[in-house]
Parts: C-alpha cells; structure tokens; sequence
C-alpha cells in the first residue's frame, strides 16, 4: 500500500486527513495509531475506495481508481469499526457467504472458507442465528470471518480488538500473524498500546497527519510522543 499526500475533508467541512503518507510493503504487519477522530477510519476507507480524497492511493502498484470493484475486493479485505455497518444478512452463514458468493466461487468451496473461518473464531454453532443476536463481541469476530472467508492479499482491520473480551483479544492476535505468516499483509488501526509489542512490525502515529513512524519498540518507547498525541 502507498499513500501519498492524501487530504480529504468531509462534506461538512471537516478536515480529516492532511498531507497523509504512508508505505505499507508485502508481508508487513503495520499499525496505524492516533486518538479518536485522528483520522484512523477515514483512511481506511480510502484503501477500498469507500472514500475518494485529494492524493495517490495505490494498491499493488496500481491506483485504487484503477481497479474494478470485484478485483479491488480480492486484494484489500476491511474489516469495519462497527460490526453492525458490515452484517445484514438473516444469517450468521449467509453473511460470511455473501463475499465468496460474489467472488463467483462454487457452492462448495463457498461452504468450505465459511465453516473454516466459523470454526476458527469459534462461531461455527451461531451459524444459522441471525448476526444481530450475537454479542457485539461475536460480530466483531463474525466481521472478521467474513472478510477472512475472501482471502484477501490485503486485511485492513479497524480497530479490531474493541469490545472483545481477553481470550478472544489472544485469538485475534493468534489469528492476525498465522493470516500474515500466509502471506497477508496486514493494516491495523488502534488505539490499543497494549497488544502493538506482539504484533505490528511498524507503527505510523497520526492526528489528520503522519506524527511518527518508526518500528514498534521505537515508537511505544516515546513516551512523551504518545503523551502529546493523548494515547497515554
Ligand atoms: N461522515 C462524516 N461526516 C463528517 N465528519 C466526519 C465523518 N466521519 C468522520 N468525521 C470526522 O472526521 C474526523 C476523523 O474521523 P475518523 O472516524 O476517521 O477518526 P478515527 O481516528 O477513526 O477515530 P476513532 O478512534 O474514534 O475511531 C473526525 O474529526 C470526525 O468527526
Ligand atoms: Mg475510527
């Protein structure tokens, strides 16, 4: 993923990104960290092409605006904030199956990414419940599944660790660095210090624009950098 200079203001004036640039490079595991309303989601949103600014967004090499939607989908999975803005289906299954449904893959091996990734987050007896009866927690983690069940090159998770109790918050992390050892690159947003030591690479430190940037170790270190920027 390459950012270069992006601005985006929202259509009430609201300035949320400024002069953003950001390189994410294969295999990485890199979070993106800032305090409420730094920026974090809209960005995001950005890297599936949700939202359009003013700026270079390539993915792969290739400008977002180039790609079709289906073959964009395919490289960059987002996993939302809100479960509730990513779940619609009557059921737990069909919710998982809608992304492979719409890759075109066969009946099968629809069923197949969806009852692994069900029985990987534990979800697998919720199957047939409708996702609005879930915990939040579990529809975070449903969310997840979803976005998994497509295999995408990319995973763009946004805040992935809120409201999950502390052995799903373990699972996740388990979760996020066998993806990666499989090859996924991974983008995390979050304003959890706690679990960044056991999985990001690197770490961009934003408010509307990049604060720092600097391998993990380095960055958590700086305690007066994340003092300033209200995370501590
Ligand atoms: N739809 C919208 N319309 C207008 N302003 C918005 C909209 N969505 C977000 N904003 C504003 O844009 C800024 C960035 O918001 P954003 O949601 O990207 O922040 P964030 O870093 O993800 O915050 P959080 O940690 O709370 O999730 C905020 O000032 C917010 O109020
Ligand atoms: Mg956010």
């Amino acid at each position: 993923m390459e950012v270069r200079d992006l601005n985006f203001t929202y259509p009430d004036g609201t300035l949320a990104l400024e002069d953003v640039s950001m390189d994410v490079h294969a295999g990485e595991i890199v979070a993106i960290i800032g305090p409420n309303g730094a920026g974090k989601t809209t960005l995001l949103l950005h890297l599936n092409g949700t939202l359009r600014g003013n700026g270079v967004v390539k993915i792969c090499g290739r400008r977002v605006e180039e790609y079709d939607v289906k073959e964009l989908v395919k490289k960059v999975g987002l996993v939302f904030q809100d479960p509730d803005d990513q779940l619609f289906m009557p059921t737990l299954y069909d919710d998982i199956a809608f992304g492979p449904i719409n890759l075109g893959l066969d009946e099968q091996e629809v069923r197949r990414r969806v009852e692994e990734v069900l029985s990987e987050f534990r979800l697998f007896e919720y199957r047939d419940k409708c996702p609005h009866h879930l915990s939040y927690g579990e529809r975070k983690k449903a969310a997840l599944a979803a976005v998994l069940a497509m295999k995408p090159e990319i995973l763009a998770l946004d805040e992935p660790t809120a409201n999950l109790d502390p052995k799903s918050v373990r699972e996740l992390i388990t979760a996020i660095k066998k993806i990666n050892e499989e090859g996924v690159t991974v983008i995390i947003s979050t304003h959890n210090l706690e679990i960044l030591p056991q999985i990001a690479d690197r770490i961009y430190l934003m408010n509307k624009t990049v604060l720092a940037e600097g391998e993990s170790d380095k960055i958590l270190a700086d305690v007066s950098l994340l003092e300033r920027a209200g995370l501590l």
